[in-house]
């Protein structure tokens, strides 16, 4: 009896888990809003229809790690999952720094991109990747889960769009500029 309780118990947490969304902290994001000073390597996505530039974020909404698309002028960001869009006052910019870029690259289909960026997952515990596209006068940074084969996109009262020809968001590690005389193999001992 102690054992079938200790199960379900187990059980329970496992759910809890698999229901709730997980940042990915391969890349660096900064918590921000409004109030705080944009930072200057924060990476850019497109425009939206107003045009402004749009800055690559993410959030959290519904125990879903989803992208967003931040404008510096306002400091406000807006979102979509697969169905509705939303805006939010708080959320995390992406950042690149002396080793790390960003940039697109054009895909399609829910191709997996080798070094593509992803937010985090959602409640279904999916990875939710980055991506963008050109619709309705804009090019929108989207949600993107590959086995729904296309770049979602909602935004204020447009219809949601769903593009299956987008861009994905990829990480690039630039080379190590401090140890250039440094062979392959070679590596330093911990001291
Ligand atoms: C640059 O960003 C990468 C990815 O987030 C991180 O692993 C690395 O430590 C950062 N490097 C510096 C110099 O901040």
């Amino acid at each position: 009896m102690k054992q079938l309780s200790l199960l379900a118990l187990v059980l329970a947490q496992l759910l809890v888990v698999i229901n709730c969304g997980v940042y990915d902290y391969t890349d660096t994001w900064v918590l921000s809003d409004k109030t705080k000073k944009f930072p200057d390597n924060a990476v850019l996505g497109g425009f939206d229809p107003n045009g402004y530039d749009n800055f690559v974020g993410r959030v959290v909404y519904s125990s879903s790690i989803l992208p967003a698309r931040i404008v510096a002028e306002t400091g406000s960001a807006s979102y979509n999952t697969e169905s509705l869009a939303n805006t939010a006052t708080s959320y995390e910019l992406l950042v690149a720094n002396v080793t790390m870029s960003y940039h697109w690259v054009h895909s399609y289909d829910g191709y997996r991109e080798k070094n593509a960026v992803s937010v985090g997952t959602s409640n279904t515990n999916d990875r939710v990747y980055v991506c963008r596209c050109r619709t309705d006068g804009a090019l929108f940074i989207g949600t993107l889960y590959l086995p729904q084969r296309s770049c979602i996109v909602r935004y204020g009262n447009l219809p949601l769009r769903q593009v299956e020809k987008y861009e994905v968001l990829v990480r690039k590690r630039k080379a190590d500029e401090r140890s250039p005389l440094i062979p392959d193999g070679w590596f330093p001992l911990d001291v």
